[in-house]
């Protein structure tokens, strides 16, 4: 039998998905000054739940409040209040109702912590971002000690999941957190058990799993999020991908979700190099830029590794390129975030034929590579266009928080300084 977008997905845990589209994550911003989940989860949640997604994954929950990955993210580290609890149990059940999944994922944002939010970062080593202006700082390697400490963090926050009614976690190990920066041979210059040879840089991923399976039990759906590649010369490597996957296969894991890149080179949503020497970008292969789903051509090199369920995210955007994808046997669920920011209820409509692909919003944000190329030497601008793209997505998400409906003709210029202007308050709130 041929398996598309509508089949559903048996997972190795025993849990089901009801069909094989989920919403990638999406950082929501909506937590509170305190990082807890509001009523804005809720209504986001309720209303992309309605929308048809078999499963949704959270934008990504910390286990750190001191790293977070932006000021309005949703934070679970330690004993959490009872108006913690109560707000998290309200996330859970509007994201899951209508027969949905809603998995929360799971993260440290290492050196890609804002300054706004800490000015000393901590990461593998010593080493910074190198990108134009000054919004993150040097970061500190971290101790043994404290690695052992991220470790508890991530099965502690696994196991609030749980109990709180979401129904599976997903460890976010891509795009150049913590978890990515320990695999990347480029930012993890340790001499220790936690550096040197991929199983000394997977070693924190792996024992993340492990303590995070051991926390939540056999039967609850427990997923990785990893890089195809980093997409700059001397990070992890696609070859370095495909030896990871084939051990995280040996554990038990429910799902691998495909994605790449990291700030410093965003491939995940389809951009260039961002950073101060673009010499040091690695070019996607040609055929995975001409496809509509970018990362598919890795997804494959991983595919004949291993047998647990995949997920590939990045691009996806015809019901037909989809079903492709399902029916090559490559993976066996399609990722797809961008869309759900402009139209929440798309996965219901592609699944009952209504749209035969999701809304062409694109045309609005062309600005950025369009105009600079791919290897323009103007940093600054390139940053400031991918930085007004993302803060496109992100205010859309917030709208849905109020209550309101998503504006597509939204200018992309207008979103990078609203959206700015809405981080520096929600930093401000925070340090109140
Ligand atoms: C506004 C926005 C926020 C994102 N936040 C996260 C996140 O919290 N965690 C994550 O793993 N990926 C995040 N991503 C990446 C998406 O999950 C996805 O990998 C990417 O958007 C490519 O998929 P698409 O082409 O369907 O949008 C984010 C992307 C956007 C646009």
């Amino acid at each position: 039998m041929t398996v598309d977008i509508g089949s559903p997905l048996a997972l190795p845990c025993g849990a089901t998905l009801k069909n094989r589209l989920a919403k990638g994550a999406m950082t929501e911003g909506l937590g509170d000054p305190l990082n807890r989940a509001t009523e804005g989860h809720v209504r986001l949640y309720k209303r992309w739940a309605e929308g048809g997604a078999g499963m949704l994954l959270t934008g990504n929950v910390q286990v750190d409040r001191r790293y977070l990955e932006r000021p309005g993210n949703v934070a679970i580290d330690g004993p959490q209040s009872n108006e913690a609890i109560a707000a998290l149990r309200a996330y859970a059940r509007a994201g899951t109702e209508n027969g949905t999944h809603l998995w929360m994922q799971i993260s440290h944002a290492g050196r890609q912590t804002p300054a706004s939010v800490n000015k000393e970062p901590v990461g593998p080593s010593d080493k910074a971002l190198e990108m134009p202006g000054s919004q993150f700082g040097k970061p500190r390697p971290l101790t043994g000690v404290e690695i052992e400490d991220v470790i508890r963090r991530f099965a502690h926050a696994a196991t609030i999941a749980r109990d709180t009614g979401f129904t599976g976690v997903q460890i976010h190990g891509a795009h150049g957190y913590l978890i990515s920066e320990f695999l990347s041979p480029d930012v993890n210059t340790r001499t220790d058990e936690w550096g040197g040879s991929l199983e000394n840089r997977a070693r924190l991923l792996l024992e993340t799993v492990r303590a995070v399976r051991r926390a939540v039990g056999d039967d609850f759906p427990v997923s990785v999020k990893l890089n195809s590649a980093d997409f700059q010369r001397g990070g992890f490597s696609h070859e370095d991908a495909i030896r990871v996957a084939a051990w995280l296969d040996a554990e038990k894991l429910d799902l691998l979700e495909i994605s790449g890149g990291t700030y410093e080179q965003p491939r995940l949503v389809g951009l260039d190099d961002m950073t101060l020497h673009p010499e040091k970008a690695e070019v996607r292969r040609e055929s995975t830029i001409a496809r509509e789903a970018y990362f598919l051509e890795y997804a494959k090199d991983i595919r004949a590794a291993v047998k647990m369920p995949l997920m590939v995210t990045g691009g996806f955007r015809t019901v037909a390129g989809m079903n492709a994808a399902l029916a090559s046997g490559t993976m066996d669920l399609v990722g797809i975030a961008r869309p759900l920011c402009v139209d929440p209820a798309i996965p219901g409509k592609l699944l009952s034929g209504a749209a035969a692909e999701t809304p062409a919003y694109e045309k609005t944000l062309r600005l950025g590579p369009g105009i600079l190329g791919p290897h323009s030497p103007i940093n600054m601008l390139k940053a400031l266009n991918g930085w007004g793209q993302q803060g496109w997505f992100c205010l859309q998400i917030l709208r849905m928080g109020e209550g309101k409906n998503p504006d597509p003709k939204m200018g992309v210029f207008t979103a990078f300084r609203n959206y700015a202007k809405n981080e520096a308050r929600a930093a401000a709130a925070m340090q109140r």
